[in-house]
């Protein structure tokens, strides 16, 4: 029987090594976190990366990390520190990431850079390929293999592959920028199927093709080496019911078997009555608005002085990539606003920011999810957002409220959000205002409306949607003129 092989840079799972010890952890972002309920119920294996640098190991850890994976159905592409800083934190995430995102003033293309993408693309085709029979199906994803799909199928052109991009794609005006964009471009085309969250990407992707490669399209058909490359947009979902059972355990947990978070929050609440909770939860990326968002918090407080003491602003930033300049830029700016406004503002009973810089397992995110009656979500670029949507899933009493930024894809589908523009901080102060002030009857009619819809498209099903629109793409016998 045929069999599909997942292929990304992060595996669900990251391992370390601390005193010896070696210790496995959840990943953080949306791809790992969307993929891993596809790939725990499928019967295929998932290619990545550990996160361990390989010379760091001796003969007995690498073994051990291979167990580790193995046990999570995962298979490692081994990566040396040169590999990490240059193609991990090099191109991938100085170039392509910023790129993508429309922050081109962050974007450096390097050439040793570029050329280690080259290698360790190859090094995830070489891994791919000993994995697989003729005839099975590769599900590639994101930036950080957009060469692979054309290295799969020079080797092996019985594979189905597929390619789906978790980010947004620029316009022509922006990847015409890149030095290599015929290279990547080229990369992309060995799949048969390549995704994208909406359509909009979707056209930009098509418009990259037609002006740069010169090639015609037929609507979503790319006609190119003798085959049609279909492309598609298909918005991902969650694991839904996860995230709503989660809740429901939540709401009926006991008194002891509570986490120090809620506990805390619980006091909080009880100490601090009528007060309420906004919730922020993103990893320390530049992309999702952190200090933006912080700062209309406080534009919202001055304009609206009566809320202060009343509202608290519980704000979660993951730890990411933190070798990169701009990301501990960020860091030292979100520490200092955060710190800046807190002494403004604090008062003995009241600390308007909550701010915690890790990560939390899945209860404590499932807590602050709960706990929250409004949660924003306002990046300044993102490809998607899911944590809009689990925020959406975890409302079990039809209450909360969510403001969602116009630039993450999520707000192609969540119109019943509040939708604000993350640079009017304006906008946002009054957005905040209305979610905290909103009726009973229009939170509900708002949430059962993003309830249904993505309990009904959720991960599975796009999933689903994204292998079948592969298949079909796959049969399709080009016209010969
Ligand atoms: N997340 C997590 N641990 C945390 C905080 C967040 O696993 O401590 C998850 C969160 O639940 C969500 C993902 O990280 O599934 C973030 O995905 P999103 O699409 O919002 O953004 P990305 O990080 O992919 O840019
Ligand atoms: C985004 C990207 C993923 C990436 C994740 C976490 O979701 O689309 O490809 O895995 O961020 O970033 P990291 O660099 O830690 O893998």
């Amino acid at each position: 029987m045929n069999k599909t092989i997942i292929v990304s840079n992060r595996l669900p799972v990251d391992l370390k090594y601390i005193d010896d010890e070696l210790v496995v952890k959840s990943s953080t972002g949306g791809l790992a976190t969307g993929m891993k309920s596809v790939h725990s119920e499928g019967n295929g294996i998932w290619v990545g990366w550990s996160g361990l640098a390989d010379e760091e190991m001796d003969e007995n850890q690498k073994n051990a990390v291979d167990t580790a994976l193995a046990k999570e159905k995962c298979v490692a592409v081994p990566l040396n520190n040169d590999d990490i800083e240059n193609y991990y934190y090099g191109f991938s995430n100085t170039a392509l990431w910023p790129l993508f995102h429309y922050f081109q003033a962050y974007t450096e293309f390097e050439l040793t850079h570029w050329d280690s993408y080259v290698e360790v693309n190859q090094k995830f085709a070489d891994v791919v390929l000993q994995q697989v029979n003729d005839g099975d199906t590769v599900w590639v994803h994101d930036y950080q293999l957009l060469l692979l799909p054309e290295m799969l199928r020079a080797k092996n052109p019985t594979l189905t592959i597929g390619f789906f991009l978790h980010i947004p794609y620029p316009s022509y005006e922006l990847f015409r920028t890149c030095p290599w964009r015929d290279e990547l471009l080229q990369g992309m085309l060995g799949a048969d199927l390549i995704g994208f969250h909406t359509y909009d990407y979707a056209r930009h992707f098509i418009s990259c093709v037609s002006r740069i490669k010169g090639i015609e399209i037929n609507f979503n058909e790319i006609s190119y080496a003798n085959r049609i490359i279909k492309v598609d947009s298909f918005p991902m979902g969650i694991d839904y019911d996860r995230y709503h059972n989660a809740a429901l355990e939540h709401d009926q947990s006991s008194e002891e078997s509570k986490t120090d978070l809620m506990k805390s929050i619980d006091f909080h609440n009880k100490s601090n009555d009528g007060s309420k909770l906004i919730l922020s939860i993103d990893r320390m990326d530049y992309t999702k608005g952190i200090p933006n968002r912080i700062k209309s918090f406080e534009y919202f407080l001055n304009k609206y002085p009566e809320y202060k003491e009343k509202v608290r602003l519980v704000m979660l930033a993951v730890p990411s990539r933190e070798n990169v300049a701009q990301y501990q830029l960020l860091k030292r700016e979100t520490d200092e606003l955060v710190g800046r406004i807190n002494g403004d503002l604090s008062t003995i009973s009241w600390t308007p920011i909550w701010y915690f810089y890790r990560s939390l397992p899945f209860g404590e995110l499932i807590d602050l999810y709960v706990s929250s009656d409004v949660a924003m979500v306002t990046p300044v670029r993102d490809g998607m957002n899911l944590v809009a949507k689990e925020y959406v899933a975890t409302r079990t009493k039809g209450d909360g409220v969510l403001i969602l930024s116009e630039m993450a894809g999520a707000a192609k589908e969540m119109l019943e959000a509040l939708i604000v523009n993350p640079n009017n901080f304006d906008q946002i102060a009054d957005s905040i205002k209305e979610a905290l002030e909103m009726p009973a009857d229009e939170q509900k009619t708002r949430l059962d409306a993003l309830q249904k819809r993505i309990s009904r498209y959720d991960v599975e099903r796009w999933a689903s949607e994204f292998l079948k629109a592969l298949k079909v793409a796959k049969d399709i016998v080009p016209v010969q003129v």
